[in-house]
């Protein structure tokens, strides 16, 4: 089942709430991202039937495989919010999100602070390993809370049915401060059976392949380098050019308003201004970008160089682009 959820040869898209929307994913996916993840989703509100939580979680069969990451922190919410999850949207794997540091989560006791209660950790990937098998369920950690204590976490979650670890080798306790540790990672992969997933700081192709050498982690994932280059789950890696970076910034922007019609440039902008990162002269357009304020404006404002560049490393991408304004009528 592992080698059908993660790849020792492609990268996956890490889980990241508020960016992995189902047209990032889409484009990840298409660049090669195997596999994708949802962010995550609260338990608590799946089982209330919570209508923008259930769509946080809906995804179309290209983007498989594809896994749906839960929060929470009862085991009856977490295995019952499976159960809903896997019966209506049948995702490839569940995710159980026990690494998210954010205080509005810890504060519940969920996230990260389950580092700090491995017997309610086990109980909850039990539950939810019979609630929804034969579904495949991993778990997200951190390397501890406060001090490291990786061996004790994996001793509490390895005999709870679940597949495989993703591991952030950072404390809960650091968020994003200082550097992922390796060491830990290939401290983990050795301590365990169970294949550990590889996530932090991965911002290029050649290091993912370092680190599962060096590391002999089963696979990796990339979180926020995708967020400006998505062209990195491309295998050869191949430089992409500005003309292939603004075409990005175009395929999202174009499938938002075959989605959702005019208003959804306001919440394009970011990501369009993010898959700009690296061109020259991007200071001056990410604040046209952010200046637009139509649809129409923005597309103007990336169109109009996105024609005055001719090369492109990435053809197919500007093909994409093309089909696109045509479906959208702005050829
Ligand atoms: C904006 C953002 C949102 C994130 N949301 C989640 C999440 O919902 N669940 C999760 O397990 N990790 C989340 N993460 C952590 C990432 O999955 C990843 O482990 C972390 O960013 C380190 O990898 P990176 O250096 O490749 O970004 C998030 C990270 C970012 C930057």
């Amino acid at each position: 089942m592992i080698d059908y959820i993660f790849s020792k040869s492609k990268l996956g898209l890490a889980p990241m709430s508020e960016i992995n929307n189902k047209i990032f994913r889409q484009i990840c996916k298409y660049m090669g991202a195997y596999p994708v993840f949802t962010g995550m989703i609260s338990s608590d509100a799946i089982t209330r039937n919570h209508a923008n939580s259930f769509q946080l979680a809906e995804f179309d069969d290209y983007e498989r495989p594809l896994g749906v990451q839960l929060f929470g922190y009862s085991f009856e919410t977490v295995s019952k919010a499976g159960q809903i999850i896997n019966e209506r949207l049948k995702p490839d794997f569940i995710d159980f999100n026990s690494g998210c540091p954010v205080r509005k989560v810890v504060k519940k006791n969920s996230g990260a602070a389950l580092l700090k209660d491995l017997k309610t950790l086990n109980l909850i990937l039990k539950k939810l390993h019979e609630a929804v098998k034969p579904t495949p369920v991993t778990v997200k950690i951190r390397s501890g809370w406060s001090r490291v204590n990786l061996k004790e976490i994996i001793r509490a979650v390895e005999d709870s049915g679940i597949e495989a670890i993703i591991l952030h080798p950072r404390l809960a306790v650091q968020g994003y401060e200082g550097n992922a540790s390796y060491d830990l990672l290939k401290e983990a992969v050795s301590s365990t059976d169970l294949p550990i997933i590889a996530s932090g700081d991965i911002d290029s192709f050649e290091k993912a392949v370092f680190i599962m050498n060096s590391t002999s982690c089963f696979s990796v994932l990339v979180g926020r380098e995708a967020r400006s280059n998505p062209f990195i789950f491309t295998n050869p890696y191949v430089l992409p050019d500005d003309k292939d970076r603004i075409s990005v910034a175009l395929l999202y922007l174009l499938r938002s308003f075959l989605a959702s019609g005019e208003k959804a440039f306001w919440s394009s902008k970011p990501y369009c201004a993010a898959f700009t990162k690296g061109i020259s002269h991007g200071a001056e357009l990410r604040r046209n970008i952010f200046q637009s304020s139509s649809f129409y404006e923005l597309y103007n404002v990336l169109h109009d160089k996105w024609e005055r560049l001719d090369e492109s490393s990435y053809p197919e991408i500007v093909f994409l682009v093309t089909e696109l304004k045509k479906k959208a009528s702005l050829l």
